[in-house]
């Protein structure tokens, strides 16, 4: 399969890496009054069919635009959270589609409730130049993780160009994200070209760069180990500090490990920019993690077995406000604490509050965080607001995202750039 795929991307085994990175932006394709796929990351936070945050949506809007501009038919596609290849309600796209009658309301917004097969045809046949049709989440289909060319097959069948806007899942290799843009003639949409061009420049600088990285996912952690090559410090709060403090042999309770992440751990400690790591010395500890649960600040030597770590304590506070104070740019992705509890958001608060006030350079990535900057009314402080969570800090850390090498693969087979 893997050969198959290589072969249909036209790549050689090994030479994938060595790919140059130069990709074909929107004015390079031929779409005007044509059917283009735009493939936008729509996982934004939705509660009982209520958006809570539309930022992500807000960002691929000058790409929208730009399309329909060019009188194109824009079939959007997109992921929201991880149904694992089974429909749910709950992750359904049907909200965003009132979303974005609500950002447009001079457009027609259709909604499909598949993604590939004759219905999604038919509609996009009958729909108006100008016209927007956003398809139900991909990731309804197991065939989108997978890396299916079936799949990429049906879903470049449905337009004669792919725009690529999602930079926020860009670091994932599936479907849409690596596949699709061999199918078709592909560029970056705006929001990525912005993303790109921004994080660029901020990877140029080390000397008075602090990297603080929080957040649940415990798969970031590969990250922080090329984020001490790029950082002068790297403070380490939310789930994450909990794999480290474990390697380092401290007990912590109930708190968020897993024994993939406490081995990364043990293996970034091993290394000798290690020093450079901010590990929390406190933290805010609970038996539960239910709404008005007890809770108590604890140093982390002294997690009870019970309790999980949920937010880093005062003094870990203080110090990483200490260490954001005297820096030149501050990259921050993920919250410091389980911030969808009001009691365990103090850290965050604390920190988007002095980085509001702060002359440095401040990036700030991931969608709760965002959630977080937006409800303190700051967000015109922060000098660039990442759609990205896990695909900023990858960019960062100068690993290739597989969606951007993929785009330039297809400029040059498409004889775009
Ligand atoms: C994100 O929210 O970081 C992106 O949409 C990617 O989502 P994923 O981690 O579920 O792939």
């Amino acid at each position: 399969m893997k050969r198959l795929i290589q072969s249909v991307l036209g790549i050689k085994k090994n030479k994938a890496k060595n790919f140059q990175k130069k990709r074909a932006t929107v004015s390079s394709l031929d779409i005007f009054a044509k059917t283009v796929l735009l493939r936008t990351d729509f996982n934004v936070p939705i509660n009982n069919g209520k958006i809570k945050n539309n930022f992500k949506i807000k960002q691929s809007i000058p790409t929208i635009k730009e399309l329909l501009k060019q009188k194109c038919k824009v079939v959007i596609i997109s992921h929201l959270g991880r149904p694992n290849g089974k429909f749910n309600q709950k992750y359904s796209l049907a909200p965003v589609a009132k979303e974005l009658a609500k950002l447009l309301p001079k457009r027609t917004i259709h909604f499909s409730k598949h993604c590939i097969g004759s219905d999604v045809k038919e509609m996009i046949k009958k729909a108006k130049k100008g016209q927007i049709i956003l398809l139900e989440n991909l990731r309804f289909y197991k065939e989108e993780a997978e890396r299916d060319l079936t799949f990429a097959h049906s879903l470049a069948d449905l337009a004669s160009a792919y725009v690529f806007d999602a930079f926020a899942v860009s670091h994932r290799r599936h479907t849409s994200t690596t596949l699709l843009p061999a199918f078709l003639p592909s560029a970056e949409g705006l929001l990525v070209q912005d993303e790109v061009g921004t994080l660029n420049s901020a990877m140029q600088v080390k000397k008075g760069s602090v990297w603080v990285i929080g957040g649940s996912k415990l798969d970031k952690i590969n990250i922080i180990k090329s984020a001490l090559k790029h950082a002068e410090k790297v403070f380490v709060g939310g789930a994450l500090v909990f794999s480290f403090l474990r390697a380092k042999g401290i007990h912590v309770g109930h708190s968020k490990i897993s024994r993939e992440s406490v081995k990364a751990a043990k293996e970034i400690l091993k290394q000798e920019d290690a020093k450079n790591l901010i590990l929390s010395t406190d933290a805010v500890v609970s038996n539960s993690l239910q709404k008005n649960a007890k809770h108590a600040t604890v140093p982390v030597t002294e997690i009870p077995s019970g309790s999980i770590g949920l937010d880093i304590g005062l003094k870990s506070t203080e110090q990483l406000i200490k260490t954001v104070s005297n820096a030149k740019q501050v990259i921050w992705n993920g919250p410091l604490g389980f911030i969808e509890n009001t009691s365990y958001r103090k850290s965050s608060i604390a920190l988007i509050k002095v980085l509001a006030k702060s002359n440095a350079r401040t990036i700030v990535g991931g969608g709760e965080t965002i959630e977080l900057i937006m409800k303190q009314k700051v967000q015109n402080k922060i000098t660039h607001l990442s759609t990205g969570g896990g695909a900023t800090l990858a960019f960062l850390s100068k690993r290739s995202l597989p969606a951007l090498d993929a785009l330039a693969k297809s400029a040059k087979k498409f004889n775009l750039v």
